[in-house]
């Protein structure tokens, strides 16, 4: 793999230890996968962030490097709001243990943002190569921004935050980026809410498995109900990068060739099978985080309601900061707007044992993560469940 005189000076260790052994880390990826180079990175997303997933193990190597990141990057959700996390019933122990985490990020110049929507909170543009590691950022970005970025294990993308480049290979490169399958949805997906499109990745991941489907029939399409399409099909299947057609960018400029595809066809009583009525004992809504029109739904809907049930809203703060009305509002519901964490990643939610969601990638991944039973509903669904 080509390396230029500065990496090789990294390389043999005149950047110091940590710097070596990232990019040690870089090269022994590009090798596995064939890349020929590196490539600048425009920034990196780095998971591996909460205290309940890297256990004291993550959290000792973490401690143990010594260098700074040299482009933007952000952290993954962590097991606990940064600010808030006594209100939201975390332990002290747990505490402790996770600032320790946010510290050692804080250390190796890692921004002290934890989301799976970084790209609420800086630029990202058609074309930026990225090192991002939490599955749905990397579809969102891949996918309806138009930038190039692998699934980045958290080790290689905290290499590339320290480094500034990663291995030039996958979804870097134009030739790995063409449909690998169609979905032909037939539905009438006017009225379709951002659960539906959860609904229709968590259905569709399973069919489609890590292949590139490129969607038809998704007139109402707009970036969140993408947004949730993408994180379910990641969590059901591996579906990194997909196309809708004359909707995400790569299907409007790229002219693919489709002939040959296999194709799929998902009807719309597949996707409504998902929406089963249960009693719940919580409502969690945020993921991916919230943008900023999601909060201003959710405020609309609880506007002069009371919650009888814990209801969590997970957001970035750097959204919440900038819609702070807006969250104050949800929250003279009872509700609560918390930053930094979500409902899969903290540790306070395996308190329920049944959780409403308006999420597909939340639908999969509760019953694991939490232990609890997962159901999937509207926002409008979520509101009326959490305030009758
Ligand atoms: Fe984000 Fe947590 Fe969902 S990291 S995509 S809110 S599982």
């Amino acid at each position: 793999m080509y390396l230029d005189p500065q990496d090789e000076k990294i390389l043999a260790g005149e950047g110091g230890e940590t710097r070596q052994k990232m990019l040690e880390l870089l090269v022994a990826l590009g090798k596995v996968f064939g890349a020929e180079k590196l490539v600048p990175i425009r920034s990196a997303q780095v998971s591996g962030a909460s205290y309940k997933t890297i256990g004291e193990y993550g959290l000792a190597w973490l401690s143990t490097l010594d260098a700074k990141a040299v482009v933007p990057a952000v952290l993954n959700p962590i097991g606990m709001p940064r600010e808030r996390w006594q209100e939201m019933g975390v332990s002290e122990d747990f505490a402790v243990k996770q600032q320790a985490v946010v510290a050692a990020y804080e250390r190796l110049g890692i921004g002290l943002e934890c989301t799976c929507t970084p790209y609420y909170l800086r630029e990202t543009s058609y074309g930026d190569h990225l090192a991002w590691s939490e599955s749905s950022a990397v579809s969102y970005a891949n996918s309806v921004i138009g930038a190039r970025t692998n699934r980045e294990g958290g080790p290689g993308a905290l290499a590339a935050a320290i480094i500034g480049k990663t291995p030039c290979y996958g979804f870097h490169l134009e030739e790995n980026r063409r449909p690998q399958v169609i979905v032909r949805v037939q539905a009438d997906t006017r009225n379709w809410s951002i659960a539906h499109y959860g609904a229709l990745g968590y259905h569709t991941g399973k069919l489609v498995g890590n292949r590139i489907p490129f969607f038809t029939g998704l007139e109402s399409a707009d970036r969140d109900r993408l947004k949730g399409l993408g994180a379910a099909m990641a969590a059901t299947g591996a579906v990194a990068l997909y196309h809708v057609e004359g909707i995400t960018p790569e299907a409007v400029k790229v002219p693919f060739d489709l002939s040959g595809l296999e194709i799929i066809t998902v009807e719309s009583a597949e996707i409504e099978a998902l929406f089963r009525h249960m009693p719940v004992d919580a409502v969690a809504v945020g993921c991916p985080h919230c943008s900023p029109g999601e909060l201003e739904e959710i405020a609309r809907l609880l506007k002069g309601k009371l919650v009888m049930k814990p209801f969590y809203v997970f957001a970035a703060q750097g959204v919440i900061d900038r819609n702070q009305r807006t969250a104050d509002a949800i929250e003279k519901s009872g509700a609560r707007v918390f930053a930094d964490t979500c409902m899969v990643v903290s540790p306070v939610m395996e308190q329920y044992s049944a959780i409403m969601v308006n999420s597909g990638k939340a639908l999969a991944y509760v019953p694991d993560m939490c232990a609890a039973v997962a159901r999937i509903g509207t926002i409008e669904d979520c509101v009326t469940e959490a305030t009758e």
